[in-house]
């Protein structure tokens, strides 16, 4: 049997992937202007946390500029509509992308944003890394806008690459010359030292995952937000990475330097039990 294409909503209609086309004068591809945001699903294709993920998305477009015309309550609707388009009973993926639009000029805005959605299924890390832990790179970078999602991904991109020759499964933004580390590629950093966590501070983008993680880690540990230093990462005892198909996975090696007694913690294996408790709850 032929396999159904994923169906995408584009520009005001729901179409196959292979006919959803942008037009190259689109300033989302012409200069990479736009915003977007990634969400998953679970409980049967529920999205999660999906109005905190709206609510970023607007802010990634206010910060660089671009006014997004259609209210949250609206996007919410075209998401859980696109949702049922592709139902077969498996877990999904939304990205949610909101350019520019297409420019008449090839800088100046568009008449009107180009908004996509696009559901696929989602694919889940093996199990064996969040026993087992990953090794990650670290990768001397300061991101334009962090508090942005915004496309401009070209250092994640080429930091990735390196990471898979590797064989690390993400790369952390480090800041040498001002001695800060920030956040993966595409995830957010916790480490915990002496049973105290800490997330790096503002200067990252706000993870959806990293703010639900935050709020599991205050019941049981003292936990802040601050400016990490590089030290402070090869040194911690424990190390995680958490994002939205992440979740959270353990960290073991960081620049092959081990990290604890190179096993996920006792700490990072309670959280990751709480996080599952609470997804599993279905009270969001
Ligand atoms: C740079 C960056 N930081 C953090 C995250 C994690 O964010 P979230 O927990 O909302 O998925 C991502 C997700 O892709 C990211 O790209």
């Amino acid at each position: 049997m032929k396999k159904q294409e994923p169906i995408y909503y584009l520009n005001g209609k729901f179409v196959a992937k292979s006919k959803a086309k942008i037009s190259l004068w689109d300033l989302g591809f012409l200069r990479g202007y736009g915003v977007f945001d990634y969400i998953v699903t679970y409980k049967g294709g529920k999205p999660f946390l999906l109005k905190k993920h709206l609510k970023r998305l607007n802010n990634s477009a206010k910060i660089i500029g671009l006014k997004i015309p259609w209210s949250s309550n609206t996007l919410e609707k075209l998401i859980v509509k696109t949702l049922f388009k592709n139902k077969n009973g498996k877990e999904k993926i939304i990205r949610i992308i909101v350019t520019g639009g297409e420019t008449m000029d090839g800088i100046s805005l568009g008449s009107k944003p180009t908004l996509a959605i696009m559901v696929y299924d989602r694919k889940r890390y093996p199990a064996s890394l969040y026993k087992r832990g990953v090794n990650v790179i670290t990768f001397n970078y300061n991101r334009e806008s962090p508090q942005a999602k915004s496309l401009n991904y070209i250092q994640a991109v080429k930091a990735m690459n390196i990471a898979k020759k590797k064989k690390a499964a993400e790369a952390v933004y480090v800041y040498k010359n001002l001695d800060k580390v920030y956040e993966g590629t595409q995830s957010s950093l916790f480490i915990i030292k002496k049973g105290t966590i800490f997330t790096p501070d503002g200067e990252t983008l706000p993870g959806i995952t990293r703010e639900l993680i935050n709020n599991i880690c205050k019941k049981f540990y003292p936990t802040f937000m601050k400016e990490v230093k590089i030290d402070e990462l090869f040194n911690a005892d424990e190390v995680f990475l958490s994002a939205s198909n992440k979740e959270i996975l353990p960290v073991v090696k960081v620049d092959n330097k081990v990290i604890g007694n190179g096993k996920p913690g006792d700490i990072t294996k309670q959280i990751m039990s709480e996080f599952r408790k609470f997804v599993e709850s279905g009270r969001w």
